[in-house]
């Protein structure tokens, strides 16, 4: 079980594009989340590379960079006890078919990768990715 306070959320390319950004935020607000830090940001490929690193060598992941690089994605910090698990609960399955009735993933995505949000999957995780996308000085 995670203790951390705080997991990074990404907004990815297709829901930015389908103008699903306001509707999703929402969601996160009302699953008692606090925004701590938040921005658009189109990622280069070389940055891509490096937050996803821990995926190299799988067989999605060149699908993968080129669909998170595609346009531009919405980067938040958010706060809840026990934030990585929390927010995973709402983010449903990975594939989107797939993912409970009511979950971000299951009324945002479409198919694999276009899965409309991400989570970090650990407190690590969220201690790297959040450091990734904010300086300690967009954090608030
Ligand atoms: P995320 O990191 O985005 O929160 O998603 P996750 O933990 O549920 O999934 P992960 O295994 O970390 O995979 C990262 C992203 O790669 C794409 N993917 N495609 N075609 C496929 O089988 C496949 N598997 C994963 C998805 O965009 C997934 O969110
Ligand atoms: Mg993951």
């Amino acid at each position: 079980m995670s203790t951390g306070i705080f997991t990074l959320a990404l907004i990815k390319p297709n829901a930015v594009k389908s103008g699903y950004t306001a509707p999703i935020l929402a969601k996160i607000h009302e699953a008692g989340f606090r925004i701590s830090a938040m921005k658009f940001v189109q990622l280069t490929v070389a940055q891509a590379e490096i937050f996803y690193s821990t995926h190299k060598g799988q067989p999605f992941y060149d699908g993968l960079l080129e669909f998170m690089t595609s346009g531009p994605i919405v980067a938040a910090i958010i706060e809840k006890e026990n934030a990585v698990e929390e927010y995973r609960k709402i983010l449903g399955n990975t594939d989107p078919r797939k993912a409970a009735p009511g979950t971000l993933r299951h009324l945002f995505g479409t198919q694999l990768p276009a899965n409309a949000v991400h989570g970090s999957d650990s407190d690590e995780a969220a201690i790297r990715e959040c450091s990734f996308f904010f300086s300690a000085f967009e954090r608030y």
